[in-house]
């Protein structure tokens, strides 16, 4: 893990955080933000798709969608917690010769990535400060679709990050949270269009797709 942005996020998402998920996905199932990236590539019609799920930590995107969309999936984390709960999880679905894991910060590993039909980013930009780098590399990875989650751009999510912000320094945590400008994220699908967009209070899903 050469990067410390990515150093970071693996301490942040540690064993405990992976182990409350995998509990949490078990009882609950998807959560809300991730069920609006699954209905938006479901709309695609696809069937035995290929996925690139990164950042995609207890791995909920992929335990579903290889139920009717994908027949297998990449995950790329920088957390290697959250690797190993969504290794258990895929062995216990019986989906383990499906699914390869690769545990790196995805800007410096995508070139080494086969490209997949679709690539989701579910909650990722937000916690990480090269967006235009990481995203420019999740589009270039895609050969149909891209789906991802985020902060909305508004004074609400802005506030909230404020007050996260001041509370990590306090605790000298050196982790951080981002929103991002979503014109300029959305400039960075090159070669893509939007195709739709959900919102949530806090959280957007957008969906794009290569013209
Ligand atoms: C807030 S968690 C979201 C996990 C999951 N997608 C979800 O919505 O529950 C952020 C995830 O992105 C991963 N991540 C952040 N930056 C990354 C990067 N540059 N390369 C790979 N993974 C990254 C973290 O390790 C973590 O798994």
């Amino acid at each position: 893990m050469p990067c410390e942005c990515c150093k970071i996020t693996n301490d942040q998402f540690g064993k405990d955080t992976a182990d409350a998920d995998l509990k949490e996905y078990r009882r609950k199932g998807p959560a809300k933000y991730t069920q609006l990236i699954l209905a938006a590539v479901r709309s695609l019609g696809l069937k035995d798709a290929s996925l690139l799920d990164v950042g995609g930590g207890v791995g909920a995107i992929y335990h579903e969608l290889l139920a009717d969309t994908a027949t297998r999936a990449t995950h790329v984390d920088a957390s290697s917690a959250y690797l190993a709960a969504a290794r258990e999880e895929t062995k216990r679905r019986g989906n383990a010769e499906r699914v390869e894991f690769v545990h790196a910060d995805f800007t410096d590993a995508a070139e080494t990535l086969a490209p997949a039909d679709v690539v989701t980013l579910d909650r990722v930009v937000c916690c990480y400060p090269d967006f235009q780098s990481l995203l420019k590399a999740a589009a270039g990875r895609s050969r149909g679709a891209l789906a991802m989650s985020y902060p909305r751009d508004n004074w609400l999510s802005r506030s909230i990050v404020k007050i996260m912000d001041l509370f990590l320094r306090l605790m000298r945590d050196p982790f951080r949270v981002f929103v991002h400008p979503v014109a300029q994220m959305d400039a960075l699908a090159e070669g893509m269009q939007r195709v739709s967009l959900d919102r949530l209070f806090v959280w957007e899903v957008a969906l794009y797709q290569r013209v």
